[in-house]
């Protein structure tokens, strides 16, 4: 099984440097408020990190998304129906993927992912789970343009877009994302998209901010990773994890606070940072019911099905690429 690959998306530098990382990097230490996108979070080290903040009590979201999938897996499929290519963004080493593929009898798998190996590996795995599927895995960036495979040109599609990733991205970056997707899928397609509800504050901010320090490990990660991919001398011992409720915008919010007046240099240039400032490095918005479903709306897809636990609350919903009407 061959790798479909796209527009070279992961691009290094003579030094073996991320072009996108660097560029990132250093628009993102030059602003006032400084940020840092939440994708370069996960390097080797923050991806494990990821997969032990997904086994944390207080980290209810991957424990929610699985249960619903696995108690509605009948419903899920009856409205999806059978024959479908399932294609999948960001599909990481997703432990849903097998519950989803077992209830619909789809036609093909796609798993999208921009790491090549975790898709090699998690393509293997599932095909020996699903002899008969065929898989065509794409090494890509979902958030850009995705070219899909031809074989699954003729097929009916279902998006499976789980996780509440698109919780990661502000609003109209999530609109984009989201109209993209209904152009590459087609009219008439399917997306079955997990996002997280609004809930209680101080069962948000646990999530976020465990007692373990895992998450915290996981953020000041990003420093390190800085360090060594891009020559820093960050002294990433003088920085704390903060993880807040931002209500304006219903999202939490991961910052990386100074603890104290700091210099340090980065690629080659000098940051200055005073104590108390912070470096903003994700944002995880949520959305209520009927957010979520103008969310869904203005991105091109029709909600048509929603099966969501109260309590932490989650939701799977099920959204449909329907004709664009511009008049009632
Ligand atoms: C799975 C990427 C959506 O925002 O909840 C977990 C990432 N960050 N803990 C999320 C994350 C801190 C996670 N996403």
């Amino acid at each position: 099984m061959g790798v479909v690959r796209n527009l070279r998306q992961v691009s290094a530098d003579d030094a073996g440097v991320d072009i996108a990382f660097r560029a990132d990097v250093r628009a993102g230490l030059a602003q006032r408020q400084k940020a840092i996108p939440a994708r370069w979070f996960y390097d080797a080290t923050g991806s494990a990190l990821f997969e032990d903040i997904t086994a944390l009590p207080e980290y209810y979201p991957t424990r929610s998304e699985t249960d619903l999938l696995a108690r509605h897996a009948a419903n899920i499929a009856a409205a999806i129906g059978p024959d479908r290519a399932v294609v999948e963004l960001g599909s990481g080493s997703s432990t849903k993927t097998p519950l989803l593929l077992g209830a619909i009898a789809p036609a093909a798998y796609v798993p999208v992912d921009i790491s090549g190996d975790f898709l090699r590996d998690s393509a293997a795995a599932l095909a020996a789970h699903f002899p008969g599927l065929p898989i065509y895995p794409v090494e890509a960036d979902f958030t850009q343009r995705v070219a899909l495979p031809r074989e699954i040109c003729p097929l009916p599609k279902l998006g499976f877009f789980p996780g509440s990733t698109i919780g990661n991205m502000v609003a109209r970056t999530a609109i984009d994302l989201l109209r993209n997707w209904r152009e590459a899928l087609g009219e008439g397609s399917l997306l079955l998209i997990g996002i997280d509800r609004i809930k209680d504050i101080a069962v948000l901010e646990r999530a976020y901010d465990d007692p373990a320090g895992v998450t915290a490990a996981f953020n000041l990660n990003l420093l390190e990773r800085i360090n060594r991919e891009l020559g820093g001398d960050i002294p990433v011992e003088n920085f704390t994890h903060r993880a807040i409720w931002n209500d304006v915008h219903a999202r939490i919010e991961m910052h990386l606070v100074a603890a104290c007046d700091m210099d340090f240099t980065v690629d080659g240039r000098e940051y200055r940072m005073a104590k108390g400032e912070t470096i903003h490095s994700e944002n995880s918005h949520k959305y209520g019911p009927r957010d979520a479903n103008l969310l869904l709306r203005a991105g091109g897809w029709t909600p048509i099905a929603t099966w969501d636990d109260a309590d932490p609350a989650f939701a799977l919903i099920l959204a449909e690429a329907t004709e664009f009407r511009s008049a009632p």
